[in-house]
């Protein structure tokens, strides 16, 4: 794991722009893992303030996202497509994008899909990842044992709480998604994974400390072979 600490989460988004910006200049048909959540906002707003100064061309890449919630559409407000449209995709030429569906009749088969999916087009290159402040990635909730491929998942109350913010009332946050499990994540050829804000402190501190366990996800990564993790003054506190 290489660790960097930034003096406010704006630095650490451009330094993760910064990551995008040589994948694409070595791969322009680089596959991105791309993530939803607060943090990556900063990053995708670099890539789009690039895109227009002409520095950065997605034309030859494809996108895979790490998440959605089931049983909503792509066009509800609160689903990760609409997201990610709002906060990257209408604003930039990426090439293909894929979300999973949250509202696919058979939701194993979209799963599997998935995964096939992401294999025919070369597996991820660079994989960004936020973190719950549960030590979740993805979805991946703490567990007994580390998921494999991409699977449906029950979200925790933490989780639920976390991401009430979003919605209306606590009963609108789905109780499910569908997610990239951490094999998928692992297979990325790069992972960067941004925390920002003393919320994540705990979690970032089990992620790069303590062992590797499912019951904080994050932590696999601490065998991942080319993981960067970019952190604000605040999350990297208890390091
Ligand atoms: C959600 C997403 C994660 C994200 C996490 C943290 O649960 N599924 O991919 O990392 O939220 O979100 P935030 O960046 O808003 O703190």
């Amino acid at each position: 794991m290489n660790v960097h600490v930034y003096e406010n989460a704006q630095l650490a988004s451009k330094a993760a722009a910064g990551l995008f910006l040589a994948r694409l200049l070595s791969k322009p048909e680089a596959v991105l893992g791309l993530a939803t959540g607060s943090t990556p906002i900063g990053i995708y707003r670099q890539l789009i303030e690039w895109y227009r100064e002409g520095l950065i061309d997605f034309s030859n890449a494809v996108s895979f996202n790490l998440d959605e919630y089931v049983g909503l559409s792509g066009e509800h407000p609160c689903s990760y497509r609409y997201f990610m449209n709002e906060q990257l995709f209408d604003s930039v030429n990426m090439k293909e994008t894929h979300v999973p569906s949250g509202t696919a009749q058979d939701m194993e088969e979209e799963a599997a899909a998935y995964d096939a999916a992401i294999a025919r087009a070369g597996g991820i290159d660079l994989q960004l990842l936020g973190l719950g402040q549960n030590g979740h990635i993805g979805f991946n909730e703490p567990a007994e044992s580390f998921s494999y491929g991409t699977q449906v998942v029950d979200l925790t109350e933490s989780t639920i709480k976390a991401n009430r913010r979003f919605f209306d009332r606590e009963e609108d946050v789905p109780r499910r998604a569908i997610s990239l499990g951490i094999g998928g994540i692992m297979k990325a050829r790069q992972v960067v994974l941004c925390a920002f804000g003393q919320n994540k402190a705990q979690a970032v501190r089990d992620m790069v400390y303590g062992p590797v366990s499912p019951a904080c996800p994050a932590s696999i990564l601490q065998l991942h072979q080319d993981a960067v993790i970019l952190l604000d003054e605040e999350a990297a506190s208890l390091l």
